[in-house]
């Protein structure tokens, strides 16, 4: 495998899978890793200080989301919190075998929710018009009695739709207390734009820290106080009884501060980010006339998201033609891209396999600049020239 450049040296917007980890949170983790490296469960001031760590990165994250510190599990990532959501709500309300969910949901929903299908249990999955976005009456008028959860995503991963869950949230609570409870996955969305899981009326939510340039193996999933869920992992009690197992200490310190990171300038990098995203949408145009959006034009998409495609190519000639000038994108969602099948999201959207074939994803962070931007539709220049020139021959 040929070597990869330094970080400084390369275009990086492929941040939807995963972003850089932010200096503070490296000195964050190596602190961790380095002196405070105690259990939280032992009793000595090593064992304190972990703890103290541990109360600290809770206090954080439940800040971002208006939760109390006590509403926070912290979990593996953003999988491990949407399996233990659902999975949870099963343990807990058996009596209620019906789930409502969307067709554009991330694997880690999609394919828990085939495999309790596959258990007799019933799913309803709501599609979405071709932005992609979910009717708050469809998901209402799927209700039953019998449902037990809501499942809905925040930002949808491969094309930044926003869901509108502020919306959903408060129609579940107007159905009184035998009501589904609603999870939200909100990895995509979490430290970047606002949520109040209080004033939408969230019961479970899930995040995930190497998203928001944290670091990989660590997230967690907001469990509404009176919310029952079932536990995940059985063992030594930690995370109140919920989810044993000694606490990943460096991946949470390092969510926490990357947590503060945000919270110190969220709405200055997210302005800058919109802007940077009407940079690369006129200037993909300007390239190649014929590139489909998916996605809203500019309001209701998160600014980081951008994708397009390009009818004619196919996804991954494009990414490596970019790669070998060193941009480096996305075909769809990193679960699915090392597959060479068209993106069921953008299936959902268009029914089309030459669009859903020809995608790119491009996703910026606090990191990119106007600069990578220009570059980007450089490159995009010359290697949609190059592909073209090679189908002429
Ligand atoms: C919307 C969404 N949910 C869940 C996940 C899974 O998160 P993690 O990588 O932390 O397991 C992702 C990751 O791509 C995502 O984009």
């Amino acid at each position: 495998m040929s070597e990869v450049k330094r970080h400084e040296d390369i275009v990086y917007l492929d941040n939807a899978s995963t972003t850089r980890p932010d200096p503070r949170v490296i000195n964050a983790v190596t602190g961790v890793l380095g002196h405070d490296f105690g259990n939280p469960s032992s009793l000595h001031r090593l064992g304190a200080r972990a703890e103290r760590l541990l109360d600290e990165s809770r206090e954080r994250v439940a800040r971002v989301i208006n939760a109390e510190s006590g509403e926070i599990y912290f979990t593996s990532g953003g999988t491990e919190a949407n399996n233990w959501a659902i999975a949870g709500t099963v343990a807990s309300r058996a009596k209620d075998p019906h789930i409502v969910s969307t067709t554009v949901e991330h694997p880690s929903v999609i394919s828990m929710l085939d495999h309790l299908h596959e258990d007799g249990w019933e799913i309803s999955l709501i599609g979405v018009d071709e932005e992609g976005r979910v009717d708050p009456d469809e998901i209402m008028d799927a209700v039953t009695p019998d449902t037990a959860l809501v499942s809905i995503m925040f930002v949808q991963n491969e094309i930044g739709t926003i869901q509108e869950c502020r919306e959903i949230g408060r129609r579940i609570r107007g159905l009184g207390p035998k009501r589904p409870w609603f999870h939200v996955d909100a990895v995509q969305g979490f430290a970047r734009l606002p949520i109040d899981v209080k004033d939408w009326g969230v019961d479970l939510m899930s995040m995930s820290a190497h998203k928001i340039h944290g670091i990989k193996g660590a997230g967690a999933l907001y469990i509404r106080k009176g919310v029952r869920l079932g536990p995940l992992v059985f063992g030594g009690g930690q995370e109140s009884g919920l989810r044993s197992g000694t606490e990943n200490m460096p991946g949470i310190v390092g969510f926490g501060t990357a947590c503060e990171v945000w919270s110190e300038d969220r709405e200055e990098v997210m302005t800058r980010l919109a802007s940077f995203r009407k940079r690369l949408v006129d200037g993909v145009r300007s390239v190649f006339p014929d590139a489909v959006l998916h996605g809203p034009e500019d309001e209701g998409v998160a600014p980081h998201i951008c994708h397009f495609s390009f009818p004619g190519l196919r996804g991954e000639s494009i990414l490596h033609a970019l790669e070998a000038r060193d941009v480096y994108v996305s075909t769809g969602s990193a679960c699915s891209s090392h597959k060479t099948r068209p993106s069921p999201v953008i299936m959902a959207l268009t029914g089309n396999e030459d669009e859903a074939l020809s995608a790119i994803r491009f996703s910026m962070s606090r990191d990119t600049s106007e600069e990578d931007i220009d570059r980007t539709v450089k490159a995009l220049d010359e290697s949609l020239r190059e592909l073209s020139a090679w189908r002429r021959k």
